[in-house]
Formats: C-alpha cells, structure tokens, sequence
C-alpha cells in the first residue's frame, strides 16, 4: 500500500532493484503511473484501491502473500487500517508489515501514535505474522521547512534544544523490503532511526553552513507554534496539533539512535548532512 507515498515509493523502488515481483497500490491511476517511472513493468503492477472501498481492497490483495500497510496520517487513519487488516485476513495474507511510529502506546501524548498503538494490537491478535517498523521522523520532512528558510532565514520549531533524530524514507523502504524477503526477521518490532541526532539549533547552523547564508533557530512557546501552524499558516488542526506534540515528545524522550537500520542493511544508515546536502536548492 502507500505506493505513491514516501515510504511505499521507497519499498517499491527497493523491490524493483531485487526483482522482487510486487502489486504497488493507490487510490489514482495516474498518481501512481508517474511515481512508478521506470519502476513499473512486468515486476511492479500498478493496482488501484482505496482503503474507504473495502471490496477494492480485498481485490487488490487477491492472490498476494504479504502486505506492507501505511496509511496517510489523518481522522480515518485507523478506520482505514483495520479495514486493510480485515482485507488482508479475507485474502489469505501471511505477513504483514506495518509502519508504526515511535511512543505508539495507549496513553501516548501523540495522538497519531495512539492511533498506531490501536492497529498494533489488532494486528498482533490477527492470526498472521506481524512485523512492525517504527521510525523517527522522516528526513524528508525537513523539506516542508524549506520555503522558511528560504525566504526568512528562520527554522522555526518548539521543542528548544531537544536532540532529534531523522530517518531517510529510502532506508526505511530498503529495510521493508529486507524484512519482507528474509524470513527470518518477520515478526519483529524494529525502531529505525538515523545514525546520529540534531537539535533544530545545530540544524540551522548546518543549513546555513551548507547554503553559505546563515539561518536562525526561532524557538517558540508550543501554542505559538501551533497557531502559527493551524489559524496563519492553513494546516488543519489535527496536523498542527500532531507536530507541536512530537516536538514536545522529543522534548522529554530522547531521540536516541538504535542500530537498527545498520544491522537489518549492513550498511551505516544515511546521514542528515548528506540529506540536506542532496535537497540543498530547496533551503537556498
Ligand atoms: N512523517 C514522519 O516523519 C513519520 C514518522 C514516523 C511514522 N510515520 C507514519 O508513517 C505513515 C505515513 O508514511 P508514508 O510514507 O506512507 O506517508 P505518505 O507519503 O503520506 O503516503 C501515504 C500513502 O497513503 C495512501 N493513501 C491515503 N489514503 C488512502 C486510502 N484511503 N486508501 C489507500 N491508500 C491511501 C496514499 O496514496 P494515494 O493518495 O496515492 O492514494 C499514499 O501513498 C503514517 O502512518 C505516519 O504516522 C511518519
């Protein structure tokens, strides 16, 4: 699933270079014809379905042996993976794989997380083997701090000098891929996280660094942020409120750096500094 998304585009863009044959889903033909590319072909078949039309999903997994289940943040995100679960069930799925997230427990501060905690459970007690991947926050999220550094200078965030750690969603599909082909790590509950953290300070002084103009950390007290988010800014409330609440989660956990991503791909995972090195046009 989420073949158009960040992750699902990274497993399917994975599984395609271990010609690994894959059904790639989404909810629009075309969407998911131009973020296959050369990915599509007799490997990877493009598959429309939408989790809100459950018959379109028991289709689009007829036949197949594992899915790997992510879903768009949002109010239906939990309707909508139970409704892929019970799908996937229908169909005689084996394994499943879930992005999850980090604190997804009952009594979570991030509501999203909770959400996460309530397919975790479902899906442990469903009779097929159950894998889930919880990452930190994707570094291609820092992308969407692009257009305020650009034009004022300004990183701007709530969590003060909290250590962050940042995954790259191509790790994140490389080690989906990995568990779904290597039996023997299905099953797990697997944090992924990037090699080192940053706090947003030292993450302006490194995009100023890299751009050769200095930009500024701006901290602001967590209801600033939000309506600065929400009301000036046009994210719904839901969203404004779920990044003011995993700022203000790093702020009392510590992001630390497990060494996940490196034993499941032998490989260090990939760093902030190349990132942003990569995406540098955006910032400047
Ligand atoms: N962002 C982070 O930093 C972060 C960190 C930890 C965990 N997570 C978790 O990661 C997950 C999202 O990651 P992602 O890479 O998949 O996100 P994404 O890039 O937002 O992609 C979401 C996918 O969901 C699909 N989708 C949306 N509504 C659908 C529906 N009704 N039926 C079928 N498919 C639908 C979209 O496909 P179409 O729109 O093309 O149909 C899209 O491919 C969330 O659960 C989030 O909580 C995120």
């Amino acid at each position: 699933m989420g073949a158009t998304g960040a992750t699902g585009g990274a497993l399917v863009r994975s599984l395609a270079d271990r010609a690994v044959p894959c059904r790639a889903l989404g909810r629009d033909r075309q969407r998911l014809r131009a973020r296959l590319g050369a990915a599509a072909g007799p490997l990877v078949e493009a598959h429309v379905a939408d989790a809100a039309d459950p018959a379109s999903l028991r289709a689009a997994f007829s036949g197949g042996r594992q899915l790997f289940l992510t879903m768009e943040n949002g109010p239906r995100q939990v309707e909508f993976e139970l409704s892929a679960i019970d799908a996937a069930l229908d169909s005689g799925i084996e394994h499943i794989v879930k992005i999850s997230s980090p604190a997804a427990e009952p009594d979570s501060p991030v509501a999203i997380a909770r959400g996460h905690h309530a397919v975790e459970t479902r899906l442990r007690a469903a009779g097929v083997t159950a894998t889930v991947l919880r990452p930190y926050a994707f570094m291609q999220n820092l992308l969407l701090l692009g257009p305020g550094v650009a034009h004022g200078g300004l990183v701007v965030g709530a969590m003060g000098r909290a250590p962050c750690n940042y995954v790259d969603c191509r790790d994140i599909g490389e080690v989906a891929a990995t568990v779904l082909t290597r039996p023997g790590l299905a099953g797990g509950t697997y944090s992924l996280t990037g090699a080192e953290t940053c706090s947003f300070g030292r993450l302006a002084e490194l995009l100023g660094r890299l751009r050769g103009r200095p930009v500024r950390h701006l901290d602001l007290p967590p209801e600033q942020l939000r309506a600065q988010l929400g009301a000036e800014g046009g994210l719904p409330g839901w969203l404004a409120d779920h990044v003011v609440e995993i700022q203000q989660l790093a702020i009392t956990r510590p992001e630390t750096p497990t060494d996940t991503v490196a034993r499941l791909l032998g490989r260090a995972p990939r760093g902030l500094e190349a990132f942003l090195t990569e995406h540098i046009d955006v910032f400047r």
